[in-house]
């Protein structure tokens, strides 16, 4: 399989990459000295888009690590525009399978003797991970379960082009931001390198377990340890709709509204309750019962929100909820969000946010997401306005996976458009 040869070939694709975006970057710089204000931010973003796509078309066929990093970095939307973060998303596709003979002896290497314990586990992948694939299989003692099954040498992948993809990534950021990359970089780097460890994810399933003991709406697929490694997880097997099916029409409005309130509550809660947050929204890590509960997979991306964001976020929260959006800017200061050395967001940038979360916790009627069609390419054109004017802005790394998070949890709801008391299940977890 390609993606398993030959790293230095991928490295030494990277580091070519690395120094092109460099030099088209200096060299538009450069050039931009002798342009008018108006055709110099034209022709930055055209040369940035231009660039990314380059970038992306080289992610693209390393696979592996650079494939993992673009698809973690499609999702974090406030990170890099959204041009960038489109052509990112193009990098979703799935790998082509890879021949069970091949996984199955990886399980064999993993679990030695502890193989016999699986009864069968059948050959067609049932699902895609991002490392790995997903088949299913039954043990001895008769349980239907899941297996997580690694690519074979893909945590030396991804280890090895880590270097790499910090100045690539490092170089496209640079571009529209003025504001330190390796902080930034750090907090990715450390997720990313969680998740190679599927240990650790057994560890994060049994947290979760104790911590929704008592929340019966979410549903939560235990982990087998017997037959579990730092490259195999398996699971008891716990299927449900898939969010495709879920968004069609077969289902009555009202349980899609029940779904997203699930949804939202387990959000909200999971930040002003738990201080630990399930940081990976793509949409395939749920599932869906008809009798109203939502599944949870994937505890490989977890993060612990700490004492200045949790303060940061309760204020806000409340500042929203209080109509004081005056208060907003000194709120973003002290959790370490400002502008330059330590200058204030200007009011005119936080107020259209302000307004959008405003209106979703009105109190009547009840607000459903999706039912401003256009949020999203306000939300483009927001940023567009002020790309020139957000270059110094400064975010704690500690916020980039709780915003990835929320976002990403705003887009399932828009897809479900859910319906639903908004405003009480904030004020619930948050007063
Ligand atoms: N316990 C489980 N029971 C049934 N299906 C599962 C289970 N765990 C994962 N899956 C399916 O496999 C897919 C990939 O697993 P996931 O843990 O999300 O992998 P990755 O971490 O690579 O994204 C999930 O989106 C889900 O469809
Ligand atoms: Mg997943």
């Amino acid at each position: 399989m390609s993606l398993l040869t030959k790293p230095y070939q991928r490295a030494l694709k990277l580091a070519s990459l690395a120094g092109r975006v460099g030099t088209s970057v200096l060299g538009n710089r450069t050039a931009n000295l002798f342009r008018t204000e108006d055709s110099k931010e034209t022709h930055t973003a055209t040369n940035l888009i231009r660039n990314a796509r380059r970038a992306v078309e080289t992610l693209g066929s390393l696979k592996g690590g650079a494939m993992k990093v673009g698809q973690m970095l499609s999702l974090h939307e406030g990170l890099f525009p959204p041009e960038i973060t489109a052509i990112f998303s193009t990098l979703q596709k799935e790998a082509p399978p890879i021949a069970f003979e091949e996984m199955n002896q990886q399980i064999k290497s993993e679990l030695g003797e502890r193989y016999h314990l699986f009864a069968s586990i059948h050959p067609e992948p049932y699902a895609a991970a991002s490392i790995g694939q997903v088949h299913v299989g039954e043990l001895r003692d008769g349980r239907h379960v899941v297996v997580k099954i690694q690519y074979p040498k893909i945590d030396h992948i991804i280890r090895a082009d880590l270097k790499n993809l910090k100045n690539v990534l490092g170089r496209i950021f640079a571009m529209f931001s003025s504001i330190e990359w390796d902080p930034i970089w750090e907090e990715l780097k450390a997720r990313l390198l969680e998740e190679l460890d599927y240990s650790l994810e057994a560890q994060n399933i049994r947290q979760m377990k104790k911590l929704y003991e008592n929340i019966p709406e979410i549903i939560i697929p235990d982990v087998i340890e017997d037959t579990s490694s730092t490259r195999i997880l398996t699971m008891e097997r716990v299927d449900g709709i898939s969010p495709k099916m879920a968004c069609t029409d077969i289902y009555p409005q009202q349980l899609k509204d029940r779904w997203g309130q699930i949804l939202f509550d387990n959000l909200i809660r999971s930040i002003f309750n738990h201080r630990l947050i399930h940081a990976d929204p793509n949409f395939g890590n749920f599932a869906f019962k008809t009798e109203g509960n939502v599944i949870l997979y994937d505890f490989g991306c977890m993060k612990q929100i700490p004492d200045d964001i949790y303060a940061g976020l309760k204020s806000m929260a409340i500042a929203v909820l209080d109509d004081r959006l005056d208060n907003i800017p000194e709120i973003l200061i002290n959790m370490g969000v400002h502008k330059g050395e330590k200058q204030p967001i200007p009011l005119d940038m936080i107020e259209p946010y302000y307004h959008m979360f405003k209106d979703a916790f009105r109190k009547t009627p009840e607000y459903v997401f999706g039912e401003d069609r256009k949020f999203y390419q306000k939300l483009i054109e927001l940023g567009k306005t002020n790309l020139p004017r957000s270059s110094d802005i400064s975010v704690p790394k500690d916020i980039i996976f709780i915003d990835r998070t929320v976002v990403g949890t705003i887009g399932n709801l828009r897809k479900l458009f859910a319906r639903g008391p908004w405003r009480n299940i904030i004020e619930k977890w948050v007063r």
